[in-house]
């Protein structure tokens, strides 16, 4: 059984720190993935407008038959909806695809500075906050500017930035001006997206533990305080990335680790948007 320690948000509330990520995972097997994933143990959804699968994501918290408050729910808005009125339309929508009367933590899915219309979509957020129709309110893929120009313009942070962050791009500059800010950190793509799990140093420091080098990396982000949701269409592969609770890597394990940061990113830089 997955037992995933809570996180606390500076707003009083708290998040599971492992979840389960749902970016490409096709709608028509979503609802039994999630399921399942939550039969296994996980509390902890991540979804999005974007990914097509908010309504059968709903139906798989249904078909779990646990109760409302046990299971965390994020969604995002997308970047077509950004804007006080779109937002506010647009988590109307999400939340009757998810089937869902609040939702846990609703995230500005992307700065788009260009498009210079963040502020009024963090104002739409901060209204539905108030309204109790979400829970808790985030960014994703902020840097500290647009985050201090939210707190400049609106007195509210966020409560978590949900950003690009493995081992081979682990962003620890931002993670600390996060933690000074109490914001929490999320790790979207922690595996790299599959990317860098054949390297020999995961591979070593996995057989030490008996261990696979995906439960390493999960371990890592664990271990730095992130909050983190891997995907995987596959259950057994939900399973491996939740049995993580019974070990945590030492100061050479995170030495060697460090080893493998080039700066790539897996996606792109939303500052250049
Ligand atoms: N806010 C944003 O802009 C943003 C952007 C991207 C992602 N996200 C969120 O973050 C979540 C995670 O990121 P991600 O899906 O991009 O990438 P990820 O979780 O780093 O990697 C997913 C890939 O790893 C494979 N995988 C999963 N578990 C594995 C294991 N135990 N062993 C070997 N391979 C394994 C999966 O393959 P299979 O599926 O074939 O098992 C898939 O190809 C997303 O699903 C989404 O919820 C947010």
């Amino acid at each position: 059984m997955i037992a995933a320690p809570r996180v606390p948000l500076s707003d009083g509330s708290s998040i599971p720190q492992l979840g389960v990520g749902t970016y490409k995972v096709p709608a028509e097997v979503t609802a039994d993935l999630v399921a399942g994933a939550l039969a296994a143990g996980y509390r902890h959804v991540d979804t999005a407008a974007l990914y097509g699968n908010e309504r059968e994501v709903g139906e798989g918290l249904r078909a779990s038959g646990l109760a409302r408050e046990d299971v965390f729910v994020t969604t995002k808005v997308w970047n077509d909806d950004q804007g006080f009125d779109e937002t506010l339309r647009a988590f109307d929508a999400s939340a009757e695809r998810l089937g869902l009367d609040r939702v846990d933590l609703y995230l500005i899915h992307w700065p788009i500075p260009s498009a210079d219309r963040y502020l009024d979509t963090w104002r739409a957020l901060v209204r539905l906050q108030e309204e109790d129709r979400v829970t808790s309110i985030g960014v994703s893929n902020f840097s500290p500017v647009h985050i201090e120009r939210l707190r400049d313009e609106t007195g509210v942070l966020p409560v978590v930035d949900q950003v690009e962050l493995h081992p081979r791009f682990p962003q620890r500059e931002l993670v600390e001006w996060n933690t000074q800010h109490g914001i929490v950190t999320e790790s979207w793509a922690p595996l790299a997206r599959g990317g860098l799990l054949d390297a020999p140093v995961l591979a070593e420091i996995a057989a030490r533990y008996g261990k696979t080098p995906a439960q390493v990396v999960i371990r890592w982000h664990l271990d730095r305080g992130l909050v983190v949701f891997p995907k995987s269409v596959s259950l057994d592969r939900l399973r491996e990335n939740g049995d993580v609770f019974d070990f945590t890597l030492d100061a050479d394990d995170h030495a060697r680790i460090a080893t493998l940061d080039t700066g790539e990113r897996t996606g792109r830089n939303p500052d250049l948007d």
